[in-house]
């Protein structure tokens, strides 16, 4: 029997499970840090907390640190293939966090997790794609049609009253994704956010980091370890040169590959073409392309036309944030006959003119369907923000305004300071001649 409530694949597996938490733990100094001093003053103490998250090792460390800060902690999964079935046993059994997350799970299963998130009743939530606040504003402001049945169900059972109670107690809500941040300005927009979201993935020291040296490095990885092919010689497309995008075309370059970048906005696009890529139409480059990986956090980028024209043996990958950016019911009806794994994460659709085509990982977001995400040293920086910024909004409870705050600039600061002292690298500090050259006027030619 499991410690404490959860929905995992096998309690079982903690051992491994603890195993990969500590290995990870090693390489994330900045969030140990944290952790001591949350464990000392506990600033989350008596603050409930709902996060839905990637279930990985790193997240695994986030909430321990969440709990040595006195939360009161729920995790569920914020996409269906991502959790680490081993480390969810390991933070129900080694460390007590209740855990709704099961790698594979269908849509029915994610949103009855979600709903379990929101039985909770969070003064706090944590978001990576904006599912669970999503799901409750959709419960606040009675659009319930449009809400999946397993969160209605829930609504329905807690009733109008005791929803609104649990709306009003959250003091904030922290994003972790470019995809999240996108849907919570479109909710702010629309007036329907009822309290403060931080939007963590926009602070400089998540995604200059995570975004563009995680996703490059870990979207690799997972090409690799799903197809085991050579890098060097291919043509790979890139859609999407964001900071994702560029991590990712940086890292395929690295190793020996054609890039060929595709973009719709073109500040991005000629930054890619001076950083050295090929960029073109993705028509065009649909034609030669033997790697296509998709990074834009926008829908159907590679889609009919495109698979129309691309050569027999092309390989699909995604890399954003949900997966939607390949037209993946315009391939199935394209398609004779599709041939699942045909080498572990990998399905072959053939399509009816006789082209093969193959899709990793379902179209999901490849580096967690295919390996282990992003590596632990550049979660340090995410998650170290990410508690801060719990603890920001703890310390500023009623202060904070229902609309999407930046991460406050010291945190940033702290960040990056206690990483470079964590990497051994000093930096030099402004003279006071400096400080008052950078503040004047009057010094010119
Ligand atoms: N795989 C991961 O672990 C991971 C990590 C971080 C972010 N993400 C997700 O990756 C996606 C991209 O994030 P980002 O931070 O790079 O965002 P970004 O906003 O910095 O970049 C996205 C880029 O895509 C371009 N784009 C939009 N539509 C396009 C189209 N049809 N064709 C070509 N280009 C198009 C935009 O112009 C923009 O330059 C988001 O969904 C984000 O949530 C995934």
């Amino acid at each position: 029997m499991p410690r404490v409530d959860c929905d995992i694949r096998d309690v079982k597996l903690a051992p491994e499970g603890k195993r990969r938490i500590l290995w990870a733990d090693r390489d994330m100094p900045v969030l140990a840090q944290i952790r001591e001093r949350f464990a000392r003053e506990k600033p989350l103490t008596g603050i409930r907390m709902s996060a839905c998250l990637h279930v990985t090792a790193e997240t695994a460390n986030l909430m321990r640190t969440l709990q040595a800060g006195g939360a009161e902690l729920v995790l569920c999964a914020s996409n269906p293939l991502s959790t680490q079935d081993d480390v969810a046993a390991s933070l129900v059994e080694d460390f007590g966090v209740r855990v709704y997350a099961i790698r594979g799970e269908d849509t029915d299963t994610y949103y009855r997790h979600i709903a379990a998130a929101l039985e909770h009743a969070p003064m706090l939530t944590m978001d990576d794609g904006a599912d669970l606040v999503s799901s409750l504003i959709f419960v606040a402001i009675g659009r319930l049609q449009d809400v999946h049945p397993r969160v209605r169900e829930w609504a329905e059972r807690t009733g109008k009253e005791r929803c609104r109670q649990i709306i009003q107690g959250i003091l904030g809500s922290m994003e972790e994704t470019t995809t999240g941040v996108t849907r919570l300005r479109a909710m702010e927009r629309d007036g329907v956010l009822q309290f403060p979201v931080i939007a963590v993935n926009d602070a400089q020291s998540k995604h200059f980091f995570d975004n563009r040296y995680g996703t490059g490095q870990s979207t690799i990885d997972g090409i690799i370890r799903a197809t085991d092919i050579l890098l060097a010689g291919k043509k790979i497309v890139v859609s999407g040169y964001g900071w994702c995008g560029k991590g990712v075309s940086l890292r395929a370059r690295g190793m020996g590959a054609t890039v060929i970048v595709t973009e719709v906005d073109p500040i991005r696009a000629l930054e890619a073409a001076m950083d050295g890529f090929l960029v073109m139409p993705l028509l065009e480059a649909a034609k030669i392309g033997d790697l296509f990986i998709t990074v834009t956090g926008n829908k159907h980028v590679l889609r009919r036309e495109h698979f129309a024209v691309m050569k027999d043996g092309a390989i699909l990958a995604n890399s954003g944030h949900f997966d939607v950016e390949i037209d993946l019911p315009a391939l199935r009806e394209m398609t004779a006959e599709i041939v699942r794994q045909v080498h572990p994460h990998v399905d072959e659709y053939r399509l009816k003119d006789g082209r093969r085509l193959y899709l990793i990982g379902e179209g999901r977001l490849v580096n967690l369907a295919a390996a282990h995400g992003h590596p632990p040293s550049v979660m340090d920086m995410s998650f170290a923000t990410q508690a801060l910024s719990s603890e920001y909004c703890v310390k500023n409870r009623g202060r904070l305004t229902p609309r999407v705050h930046d991460v406050p600039r010291e945190i940033e600061d702290t960040v990056a300071r206690l990483k470079l002292a964590s990497m051994g690298i000093q930096i030099d500090t402004l003279t006071e001649e400096q400080k008052r050259y950078l503040s004047a006027w009057e010094q010119g030619t």
